[in-house]
C-alpha cells in the first residue's frame, strides 16, 4: 500500500496522501467499486495512474503542535505526509476492458503500486517497433511503437542532452531495418550511426549540394524563385533551365559524351567563356558551374519577347543570387538519388550556413512529396533536427511552407516527417500544431513546457509537471504510434550513435598535456 486517495476533482485528476513521497513520473493503481445508478450495477474498477505531483508536509504543523501543548514544544515529532497529484491514464473495467477513466476515484480508496500485468493490458502492442521499455524497466513492459501511424508525424522535444538524437538514431535504425526509407537531416553533421544489425551500408552519407542538371527543370525554377505570386517569371525561367538542359542532354547524347563534357562543349560553341584568372582558382566542378549559369544566362537575355524583356534582369538576378548562396555541384548526384528501402541517408548539411540549409531542406521536402504524389518513390520518414531553424515563428523562408505542406498532403501518400526541437517554444504553432505524435524529454523551461501543451493539444497540465524531472533519455510518448494511452518511456540507447555526446574534456586534456602534445595539430 502506497497511500490515501483524498480527494478527485474530476476522473483524471485526483489527489492523495501517503507517507513517504513517492517519485514524480511513477506509475500507481487504485482499485474501487462504484455503483452505476443509471443502469443498476455495480462494477469493478481498477485505474493507472502516475504520480504527477508530490510534496511533502508535517500532518500538523509544528506551530500548531507548539501552540497545542506548549510543554512538550521540540520534542514532539510531529507525523510527516507527502501530497501528491495522481494523473489518471486509464481505468480497467471488469478487469479486463480498457477505457479511458470515466470515474473519479472516491475517497480513501488505498493507491497501490501497479503491477506488470496491469501495465502489459493497457500498453500491450501486438507489434511495431521496439522503443524500449516502459519506465521502471524492471517491470518487465516493452513498449513499441507502430510506424504506421507515423503518417500522423512525430515531434521529439527535449532539452539539450535530454536524448532527442538517440530517440531518432533507434526510430530511424529500427523503421529502416523493416524496410522503411529513412532520410536525415543532419544539421551538425552529427550522424555516424552504425545500424545495431552491423551492417554499416544501412547508413549512406552525402553532402547536401544541389546539382542542377539533375533536378527537376519545375522545381529549380521554383527554388530560384519561389515566390507564389512571381509565376511567370518562373516561367519564363524554367524555360530556359529546360532548355539549357536538353541542349546539354542533345549533346552528351548525340557525341556519347558526358553531361560535364556536353556543358563545356556547348560554353565552347556559344562562347561563354569565363574569366580565365578565375577558372583557375577554381575547382573543376565550380568551373563548371560557372559555365552552366553563364549559358542559362546567356539563355535568358537571348529572350526576344518585348513583354517579357522587362522581367527578364531580374530573373537573372535571382539566378545570379542563387548561384552565389547556394552549394552547387555538377558532377555529383542530388541526396534524394541515394534513397533506397531499407536504408538511412543522412544528408550532411553541417558545412552549409543556416540559409543554405534552408534552401537545401527545402528542396529535398518538395522533391520528396512531389515524388511521392506521382508514386515514383515508397513512403519514406524525414527527419528534421534543430527544427527552429526551419520552424520558427518569425522566420519568413519557404522552407516553412515546405514543411507544412509536407506535414499536411504527406500524410495522404506516405511522407512521414519527424520534427526535432530543443526549443519548442519557438515552433510555429500552425505548422507544428499538424504534428501529432510526440516523445517529450526532459525540459525545464516553463516556456517550453507551455508551447509543447499547446501543441499536443490532449498534453494535460497535470501530466506536462513530470516532464522537468525526467532523467535522461526517458519520454513522455503520447500519440497513435503508441496507442490510446499516453506513456513513460525508458528509451533503448543507440550502440552505434556516437557522435553528438558531449566531447570528453578532462580525458582530453590531460592525455595530450601527459604526452606533452601540441594543442593545436598543424596539419
Ligand atoms: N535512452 C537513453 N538512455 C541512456 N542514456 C541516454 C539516452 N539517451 C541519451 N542518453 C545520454 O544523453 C546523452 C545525450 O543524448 P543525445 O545526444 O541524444 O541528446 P540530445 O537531446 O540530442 O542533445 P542535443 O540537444 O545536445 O543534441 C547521450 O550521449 C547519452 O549519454
Ligand atoms: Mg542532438
Amino acid at each position: 500500500m502506497l497511500g490515501f486517495i483524498v480527494e478527485s476533482r474530476s476522473p483524471r485528476v485526483s489527489y492523495g496522501v501517503s507517507t513517504v513521497p513517492l517519485p514524480l513520473g511513477e506509475y500507481v493503481s487504485a482499485s474501487y467499486t462504484v455503483d452505476d445508478r443509471v443502469r443498476g450495477v455495480t462494477i469493478q474498477r481498477r485505474v493507472l495512474a502516475v504520480v504527477s505531483n508530490a510534496g511533502f508536509v508535517h500532518a500538523i504543523p509544528q506551530s500548531v503542535i507548539k501552540y497545542l501543548n506548549p510543554n512538550q514544544a521540540g520534542q514532539a515529532s510531529a507525523p510527516k505526509l507527502s501530497p501528491m497529484t495522481l494523473y489518471v491514464i486509464a481505468e480497467i473495467v471488469e478487469g479486463t476492458r480498457v477505457e479511458p477513466p470515466r470515474y473519479p476515484i472516491p475517497p480513501d480508496t488505498v493507491i497501490d503500486s501497479a503491477s506488470g500485468n496491469l501495465l502489459s493490458l493497457v500498453y500491450s502492442a501486438p507489434g511495431g517497433v521496439r522503443l524500449g521499455m516502459l519506465s521502471p524497466s524492471s517491470l518487465g513492459v516493452e513498449i513499441k511503437i507502430n510506424p504506421d501511424k507515423l503518417v500522423k508525424h512525430l515531434l521529439i522535444a527535449g532539452a539539450t542532452g535530454s536524448g532527442k538524437s538517440n530517440t531518432v538514431a533507434v526510430i530511424a535504425d529500427r523503421i529502416s531495418a523493416i524496410g522503411a526509407p529513412v532520410v536525415v537531416f543532419d544539421v551538425h553533421g552529427e550522424y555516424d550511426i552504425i545500424p545495431e544489425d552491423g551492417d554499416s551500408s544501412r547508413v549512406v552519407k552525402v553532402q547536401a549540394k544541389i546539382n542542377p542538371m539533375r533536378m527537376p527543370p519545375r522545381i529549380l525554377a521554383l527554388i530560384i524563385i519561389p515566390e507564389p505570386q512571381a509565376r511567370r517569371q518562373r516561367r519564363i525561367l524554367y524555360k530556359a533551365i529546360k532548355d539549357v538542359k536538353e541542349e546539354v542532354d542533345r549533346e552528351a547524347q548525340s557525341k556519347g559524351i558526358k553531361l560535364e563534357q556536353a556543358i563545356e562543349s556547348i560554353a565552347e560553341k556559344r562562347g561563354v567563356k569565363i574569366d580565365e584568372l578565375e577558372e583557375r582558382s577554381l575547382s573543376y566542378d565550380e568551373a563548371l558551374a560557372e559555365k552552366y549559369k553563364a549559358l542559362l544566362i546567356r539563355k535568358l537575355e537571348g529572350i526576344s519577347d518585348a513583354k517579357d524583356k522587362t522581367r527578364v534582369e531580374t530573373i537573372i538576378d535571382k539566378v545570379e543570387e542563387f548561384f552565389e548562396i547556394t552549394p552547387i555541384t555538377m558532377l555529383e548526384d542530388p541526396p534524394l538519388n541515394y534513397l533506397e528501402l531499407g536504408k538511412i541517408l543522412v544528408v550532411d548539411a553541417s558545412t552549409l550556413t543556416d540559409d543554405q540549409r534552408r534552401w537545401m531542406l527545402k528542396i529535398i521536402v518538395d522533391e520528396l512529396l512531389l515524388k511521392l504524389k506521382s508514386k515514383s518513390i515508397k513512403p519514406v520518414v524525414l527527419v528534421v533536427e534543430e527544427a527552429p531553424l526551419f520552424l520558427s515563428i518569425e522566420l519568413n523562408h519557404p522552407v516553412k511552407q515546405s514543411l507544412q505542406r509536407f506535414a499536411r498532403e504527406g500524410r495522404k501518400f506516405g511522407g512521414c516527417l519527424i520534427v526535432v526541437s530543443q526549443r519548442p517554444r519557438s515552433l510555429d504553432v500552425n505548422v507544428v500544431s499538424q504534428l501529432q505524435n510526440f516523445i517529450f524529454l526532459r525540459m525545464v523551461q516553463e516556456e517550453d513546457i507551455r508551447a509543447v501543451m499547446n501543441i499536443a493539444d490532449n498534453l494535460d497540465e497535470n501530466l506536462a509537471r513530470i516532464i522537468p524531472s525526467l532523467p535522461d533519455g526517458r519520454g513522455l510518448v503520447m500519440g497513435e504510434i503508441i496507442g490510446r494511452f499516453p506513456a513513460l518511456v525508458d528509451i533503448d540507447l543507440h550502440k552505434g550513435k556516437k557522435a553528438g555526446a558531449a566531447p570528453k574534456l578532462t580525458e582530453t586534456w590531460s592525455e595530450y598535456k601527459s604526452k606533452k602534445m601540441p594543442v593545436f595539430d598543424i596539419e
